[in-house]
């Protein structure tokens, strides 16, 4: 065996030669794995011993795409372009030997091979576009010519990648191998030589672009298709454009379309928030007081206590991933309501095609339910999911500290009470943590994990590996009001009521937020969620607001009731502005003795946005988030932050603390104290950095 370079080297079996990447984790092509297959593939066509040559990564997976930490970085030796023509250039036949990813640039160097073959599990795909980029090695002019242009489309600009039965099907891969995939690729290989096949230059070959050509209209068709997914975004715009090239431009004026458009991303805002994304979600699952070898707990089945809308939606992540679930209730009826609505859950989205029975069939085998809290005494996890009340919850998880075996975990589903109360109410508070899902809770891909002062590194490092095999994105936090997301979310709350009292409409601040990329503005997303909860807790605490207490008083709970904040026609979600909300704002700021005004669209999204960075700033000063990419986390994955923004603290980086800062002490002496910058946000705007800097 040759090292060509550190991370590739090349060895001769008989005839075949093999380049083998060996560049853990995932084998992402940085400058020594560029350098190394490049003189590879030179070494392999030297040396006359060998009439074919394999690309084997080691380790888990084939390349899974450029190096990303590389980005921005100045280019050190070849480019993969460079790399990837030496690849198809070179005069013995190249087959790529696929196993776990192959992804971005992955499979724009087996693109660049003659032929591919995979493992039955492997994946490939081109996912740049989820990055705010397009695959920018040839990606966009190779991929249509073996798979016509429809799936391209969808696989470029949509980023999802496919397993190997259906790249097979579409002719991406030539073989799907199982067993031994370095053997069967060498094997394969040699059948290549023995039966004298062609070297095969994607690049050459135009036949499935015909279809594209003969009709244009299917680039337009699909932009219009994918218009409300990707509202916002940039990319998907440029992955289309450079698809269109392969089918307008010859290959070589292709490839320049394809690099303008990639160049054009890269230095654009949206891809560096992508790509800061990409690690922040990464770095969110490492806690840094927790060691990386902390012994985690056995997780193979898991009580839910509460068979409402959360605790169904819970027990889906669970059943889905393998995991039994008993769910309990307090009464039969109540029980047989929620098992029966999981039920009908899944029934739908098989009746969508988006799960077959059998996979339905495998959930509903492990779900069952009891009505004796005894018959979850041996599960490993508890998750509580009732009502928010401090008493009530402080009972039951006296009674689980009493039935649970040793070392199950105690888990609460509450956004808004005390854990570390809830802990102390057991005699093991060291296994005791909150597990924040998001409504709906099997759909939304955070979980937001509270550790209280007592909560041990086993428990919070075995719920961050659980939220990994539940689908989850997990980020720890600690305790406070709220814990990030709702306590962020209510500094925004405050002051879009604010903002109805002083002169705006609901349908004002809604638009300003959903045009700024929010999924929907604060009042539509309180219609969705009923305006009743909110009132039952100002009840609760004694406290009033006068806009949102007179529209729940007329019974406006929302899309639920017809109508809340906007007024929803019968089988309809969309929200329609109602004569009689106004006529209660415009009351109510009279009331108050305030005289409105106009309000700009900028003042609306700064006075909604910018307490928000403030309070991110005073979670992090607190220690309750560990970093800032947490909170941006949290605010993705849980609220539908635009992630081409990268989260709120990552908008307040790129538009400038200073700036920020600023603004907030206007506000503060026309509006008083609730915008006071926080101290670290001063320190930061002062000092020029930001909170990426904190
Ligand atoms: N570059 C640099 N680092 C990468 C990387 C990449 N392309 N892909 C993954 N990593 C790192 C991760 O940051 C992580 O680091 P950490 O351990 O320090 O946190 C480590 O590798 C393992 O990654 P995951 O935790 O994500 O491992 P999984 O097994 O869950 O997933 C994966 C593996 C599916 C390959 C996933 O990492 C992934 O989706 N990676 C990105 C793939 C991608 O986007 N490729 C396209 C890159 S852009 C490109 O190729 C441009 C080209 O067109 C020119």
């Amino acid at each position: 065996m040759t090292a060509i370079t550190e991370l590739v080297s090349f060895d001769v079996e008989g005839s075949v030669g093999i380049v083998t990447v060996d560049n853990p984790p995932v084998n992402a092509l940085s400058a020594g794995v560029r350098e190394g297959i490049k003189g590879g593939i030179i070494a392999a066509n030297k040396d006359d011993a060998v009439t074919s040559i394999v690309l084997f990564c080691n380790g888990r997976t084939f390349i899974a795409g450029a190096d990303i930490t590389e980005f921005g970085k100045p280019m050190v030796g070849p480019s993969l372009l460079e790399v990837i023509v030496g690849i198809e250039g070179s005069s013995k036949p190249v087959v790529a030997a696929i196993h776990g990813t192959a992804l971005g640039g992955g499979l724009e160097t087996a693109l660049g091979c003659h032929y591919r073959v995979a493992s039955p599990t492997a994946k490939v795909g081109l996912p740049e576009v989820k990055l705010g980029i397009l695959p920018g090695a040839g990606g966009t002019q190779r991929l249509p010519r073996v798979v016509g242009v429809p799936m391209a489309l969808e696989m470029i600009a949509g980023g999802a990648p496919i397993g190997s039965a259906k790249a097979a099907e579409v002719g991406l891969v030539d073989e799907v191998i199982e067993g031994d995939l370095r053997a069967g690729a060498i094997a394969f290989a040699k059948k290549v030589v023995a039966e004298g096949r062609p070297l095969v230059k994607i690049s050459d070959q135009d036949e499935k672009l015909q279809e594209a050509k003969e009709n244009p209209a299917i680039f337009d068709d699909f932009r219009k298709s994918i218009a409300r997914k990707t509202r916002g975004f940039v990319a998907p715009e440029n992955c289309i454009k450079a698809v269109q090239a392969a089918v307008e431009l010859p290959f070589v004026e292709g490839l320049k379309r394809e690099r303008d458009l990639f160049v054009e991303l890269m230095g654009g805002e949206q891809s560096f928030s992508q790509r800061y994304f990409f690690f922040s979600e990464r770095l969110a699952a490492k806690i840094p007081d927790v060691p990386k070898d902390t012994p985690l707990l056995d997780i193979n089945s898991c009580g839910i206590i509460g068979a409402g809308t959360m605790g169904g939606g819970i027990a889906m992540n669970f059943l889905q991933a393998g995991i039994p679930v008993i769910i309990v209730e307090t009464q039969q009826e109540g029980l047989d309501k929620g098992l029966a609505l999981i039920k009908s859950n899944y029934a739908a989205t098989v009746s969508k095609g988006r799960m077959s029975q059998t996979a339905m069939d495998k959930c509903m085998s492990l779900l069952s339910g009891t009505i004796k809290l005894e018959d979850i005494s041996d599960v490993d996890i508890v998750i509580e999911a009732i009502f928010e009340n401090m008493e009530v919850k402080k009972e039951i998880f006296q009674k689980l500290d009493a039935i649970c075996k040793d070392g199950a975990i105690l888990a609460t589903n509450t956004s808004t009470l005390d854990i570390d109360e809830i802990g102390e109410a057991t005699n093991r508070p060291e296994s005791v943590i909150g597990l924040h899902f998001f409504s709906p809770a099997n759909v939304m891909k955070l979980l937001e994990e509270v550790r209280t002062k007592k909560t041990s590194h086993t428990v919070m490092a075995t719920c961050m590996a659980l939220a990994k095999r539940i689908g989850k994105v997990p980020a720890m936090v600690g305790v406070c009001e709220g814990f990030v997301g709702n306590r962020i979310l209510h500094r925004r709350s405050e002051q879009a009521t604010a903002l109805l009292m002083e002169g705006a409409m609901p349908a004002d601040v809604d638009r300003v937020l959903f045009d700024f990329g929010l999924p929907m503005g604060p009042f539509a997303m309180s219609d969705l969620a009923g305006n009743d909860v909110g009132w039952r807790i100002r009840q609760g605490k004694g406290v009033t607001s006068p806009v949102a207490d007179a529209i729940c008083e007329l019974g406006r709970f929302g899309q639920k009731t017809g109508s809340g904040y906007y007024e929803y026609k019968e089988g309809s979600r969309t929200p329609v502005s109602d004569p009689i909300v106004e006529d209660i704002i415009v009351k109510a700021s009279k009331a108050a003795g305030i005289d409105r005004r106009d309000i700009s669209d900028d003042e609306i999204l700064k006075r909604c946005i910018y307490p928000m960075i403030n309070e991110g700033s005073k979670i992090l000063e607190e220690g309750i988030a560990t970093r800032a990419s947490d909170i941006d986390v949290i605010w993705v994955y849980g609220y539908g932050w635009p992630i081409y923004r990268g989260g709120p603290m990552r908008y307040g980086d790129a538009i400038g603390l200073k700036n920020v800062y600023e603004t907030l002490l206007e506000y503060q002496k026309e509006h008083g104290d609730f915008f006071k910058p926080s101290a670290l946000l001063e320190r930061l705007a002062k000092e020029g950095k930001t909170f990426q800097d904190a």
